[in-house]
């Protein structure tokens, strides 16, 4: 099939590699000419595991091209996925103009008929604004081609999206007419017959509901899990031991339920707010989602107040936080804790190093003020305290003998629990994590 991907970023470039390895003969389509210069070199203008090589293969073999021009891309094209962005206004309602944009392209380019696909994530009832945007636009134009609305919402995870696309737990798409729903079984026909993964087909607007819930239920396990994590610290239990005994549940499952410095990234606190935001418009609040998003914005000031209480003042302290990329395996800053941190520590005072194996001159970029190091060594020594923002594999190879060479306090607060507390306390550390023993309740 000759599909168009409008969006090359985190989803889009995966989903046109993905679906050129099916077999497909895709068009990359991207307004941001100098990521479009980059991909037309072969390079993948950012970092995801197996990105590069997928995409060696997939242009190799002739069947994934990239382009700023939008009729180059989409005229000729049955079917277009919309992956552009969608980030949070102010009110916490997700941005659609860019999609908006989409659909007024493909209404003015198209040269037959078309499927346009949201792959972006939208609250309900966008699918139905979108076919709106397009008869007005058809009518303007003075064209007639068919164009229908489908929503196919992506569940990739930065750091694994690769691995998610080609083998995904489902693919999910919702349409409002049988050809529609045959032009996303064809697309979709290669995956289903080589990985056998469960398809859900259904209306358009159930299938924008299943985007939301799924997001605003796995950031739910992880304030859930953060809340249970400060009892923990009170009662002197162990979140970690905790979640693994919930776990063991099948009910439950062992999954999201990682306490920490909370969730970041450019989805779960974006979607979190659209789903909350839609439920308040449509008449039906949502309150948990609000208490969720609260809670994660709270483990952040957990790890100040930590801070504080080792080193009291925060003035002119040296903090090094450790990892700023909201999560291992990706180079995406888009709303990490360690950014929120790095910022909040600086205005208390602190002087804020980051250390980050992939980040550090994006981090440099953004943050004029902060030390970054790409090496973790420098990056310790003689800062005041250490704090974990990222479980990267060098993050966790870390010793204790490591942070006590390097410090110049003992400090260290774990925002990842990523070591274990009975053999950094053991070491002689000041150490903190996130609901489990600390050096407090060792003393007590
Ligand atoms: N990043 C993830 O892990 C992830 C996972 C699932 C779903 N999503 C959703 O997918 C959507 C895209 O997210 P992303 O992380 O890939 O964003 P991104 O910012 O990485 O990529 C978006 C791309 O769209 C381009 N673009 C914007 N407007 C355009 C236009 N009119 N024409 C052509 N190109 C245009 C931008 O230049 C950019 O390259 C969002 O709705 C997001 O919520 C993201």
């Amino acid at each position: 099939m000759r599909i168009a991907v409008v969006g090359v970023g985190h989803v889009g470039l995966v989903s046109a590699a993905a679906f050129g390895r099916w077999g497909h003969d895709v068009v990359g389509l991207d307004d941001d000419a100098a990521k479009v210069a980059t991909l037309r070199e072969g390079r993948a203008w950012f970092y995801e595991p197996g990105l590069q090589e997928l995409l060696d293969e997939v242009i190799a073999a002739g069947r994934l091209t990239f382009t700023s021009d939008p009729v180059e891309a989409i005229a000729g094209a049955e079917v277009v996925f919309a992956c552009v962005g969608t980030p949070a206004l102010p009110d916490g309602s997700p941005n659609l103009a860019y999609l908006e944009a989409v659909a007024h392209t493909v209404a003015e380019v198209a040269t037959g008929d078309v499927l346009l696909v949201e792959k972006s994530t939208v609250p309900a009832s966008t699918g139905r604004r979108l076919e709106q945007v397009i008869v007005r636009e058809q009518a303007r134009l003075g064209k007639s081609h068919r164009i229908e609305v489908a929503s196919n919402p992506e569940f990739l995870r930065e750091g694994t999206a690769v691995e998610d696309t080609l083998h995904p737990d489902r693919v999910v798409y919702g349409t409002s007419s049988d050809w529609a729903r045959d032009v996303l079984r064809r697309v979709y026909a290669p995956l289903v017959a080589q990985d056998g993964c469960p398809v859900v087909e259904t209306d358009v607007a159930t299938s924008e509901v299943i985007k939301h819930a799924s997001n605003a239920f796995l950031a739910t396990r992880i304030s859930f899990i953060n809340a249970v994590a400060r009892i923990c610290e009170q009662v002197g239990a162990d979140v970690d031991v905790v979640a693994d005994g919930m776990g063991h549940d099948a009910r439950i499952g062992r999954s999201f339920l990682s306490a920490g410095l909370g969730y970041g990234g450019s989805c779960f606190p974006k979607d979190v707010d659209a789903f909350a935001h839609l439920a308040r418009q449509v008449g039906v609040p949502f309150r948990l989602l609000d208490e969720v998003r609260a809670i994660n914005v709270g483990q952040r000031r957990l790890i100040v107040d930590k801070l504080r209480q080792e080193l009291w003042h925060l003035d002119g302290k040296t903090v090094v936080l450790l990892g700023a990329a909201f999560k291992p395996g990706t180079d995406d800053l888009r709303e990490a804790p360690a950014m929120y941190l790095a910022e909040e520590l600086a205005a208390a005072g602190a002087d804020v190093r980051i250390y980050d194996p992939v980040t550090s001159a994006q981090v440099a970029a953004r943050l004029p003020d902060v030390q970054t190091h790409d090496t973790v060594g420098p990056a310790l020594a003689g800062a005041h305290a250490a704090v974990v923002c990222t479980e990267w594999d060098e993050v966790r190879a870390l010793t204790p003998q490591d942070f006590l060479n390097g410090l110049a306090y003992p400090i260290v607060i774990d925002g990842r629990n990523a070591y274990d507390p009975g053999v950094m306390l053991a070491a002689g550390l000041r150490y903190h994590s996130i609901g489990r023993r600390s050096a407090e309740r060792q003393e007590a």
